[in-house]
């Protein structure tokens, strides 16, 4: 049988296509030999196969969306741990970006699990060797001295984000790396919480979508989050307590509104993320529907797609790949994933591709 061969854009080379999963009901993705990939349209390929590379190879873009000048920022929030927060954010920013989407990934949690997911750990631990500057830059606003540099240097957010991160390097993803040293900016917090917002703002016309993953800690970080965000994406695991982080996350968005009345800040949804295998039973039901009481009493948004449970989701961040590329997840999983891209997108008023 003759290989398939399609363009591919980022090499500008015609190359043997190696693989080929659906990616939604009108889209799918296509990896060259290179290495490199793309989301192309299944409705473009059955009226003009050929013209499929040329149409669909990854979706670079330089200049925003129609209509669209500002990023609009998304942070993952819930007081309660290992809820997802991470997983979401990094599996969201694959996708947003293989959408064509420029997105920027901010990893504000001094765990840095994003960081390592989206690098892979080993690309992570020389970022950490070779001292290149993180978010800890941001909120000290200086660079530290060196051989170069003997004195400090004001920072400059340009130096500290990576660009095209992920196992493919995907393009339009580029990421804010975290490091440990950020839970010193908690001892001497004054007067920090608006850093990051403030140097966002210089990259916002950059990009169509930020997503900040923060930590589970309520604290001068959280702060910043909401400076920085337009809305707040709450992850929440369906098990017992599951409302336990939301009447604070209630109170504590309310205090910052109440004390920044020109801030507009919105939950953009709850999204049940089922980070665990036991989360389908009785206990998890009933779960759900507290966590849908709680949600009624405040307003807010329950996105219908949940996110399953499936093993793949931490193999995905291992790899540093797309959910739908990582070796042996499933394309149903892919595929509902996928799914509630497109809820969180239409309820944040993003355009979801640039077709
Ligand atoms: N849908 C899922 N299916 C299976 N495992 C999952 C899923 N979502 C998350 N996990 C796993 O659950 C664990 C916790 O997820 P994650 O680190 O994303 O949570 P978190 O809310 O960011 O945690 P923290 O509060 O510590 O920052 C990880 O091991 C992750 O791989
Ligand atoms: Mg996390």
């Amino acid at each position: 049988m003759s290989a398939l061969i399609k363009e591919c854009k980022e090499c500008g080379k015609a190359l043997e296509v190696v693989h080929e999963t659906e990616f939604s009901d009108s889209e799918k993705f296509v990896q060259y030999k290179c290495g490199h990939f793309a989301v192309v349209s299944t409705l473009e390929a059955t009226g003009a196969p050929e013209s499929i590379a040329a149409e669909g190879a990854v979706r670079e873009r330089t200049a925003p969306l129609q209509g669209e000048t500002m990023a609009v920022s998304v942070s993952l929030i819930n007081m309660k741990g290992g809820v997802g927060k991470t997983t979401l954010a990094a599996q969201l920013a694959h996708t947003a970006s293989l959408k064509g989407l420029r997105t920027l990934a901010v990893d504000l949690d001094p765990q840095a699990n994003l960081s390592q997911a989206l690098l892979s750990p080993e690309k992570y631990a020389k970022l950490l060797r070779d001292r290149k500057p993180t978010i800890v830059q941001l909120f000290e606003q200086y660079f530290p001295p060196t051989d170069e540099y003997p004195s400090p240097q004001p920072v400059d957010i340009d130096k500290i984000i990576l660009k095209q991160v992920g196992h493919h390097t995907i393009a339009t993803l580029h990421l804010i790396p975290s490091r440990l040293e950020l839970s010193h900016t908690l001892k001497n917090p004054f007067g920090k919480e608006r850093r990051l917002a403030k140097s966002l703002t210089k990259v916002a016309d950059d990009y169509d979508l930020i997503l900040i993953d923060c930590a589970p800690t309520e604290s001068i970080l959280t702060d910043a989050a909401y400076h920085a965000s337009r809305y707040v994406l709450v992850p929440v695991k369906p098990e017992y307590l599951a409302t336990i982080g939301l009447p604070l996350l209630a109170r504590s968005i309310r205090e910052f509104k109440d004390e920044n009345s020109d801030r507009e800040l919105d939950i953009c949804g709850i999204v049940f993320n089922h980070s665990s295998s036991y989360s389908s039973g009785p206990e998890g039901e009933r779960s759900i529907r507290e966590v849908h009481s709680e949600a009624k009493k405040h307003g807010w948004h329950v996105f219908n797609t949940h996110v399953r449970y499936s093993r793949s989701y931490a193999k995905a961040a291992r790899e540093g790949t797309p959910i739908a590329w990582t070796s042996y997840a499933r394309w149903d999983v892919s595929k509902e994933f996928v799914g509630f891209v497109d809820e969180f997108f239409a309820a944040i008023n993003l355009s979801k591709g640039t077709t």
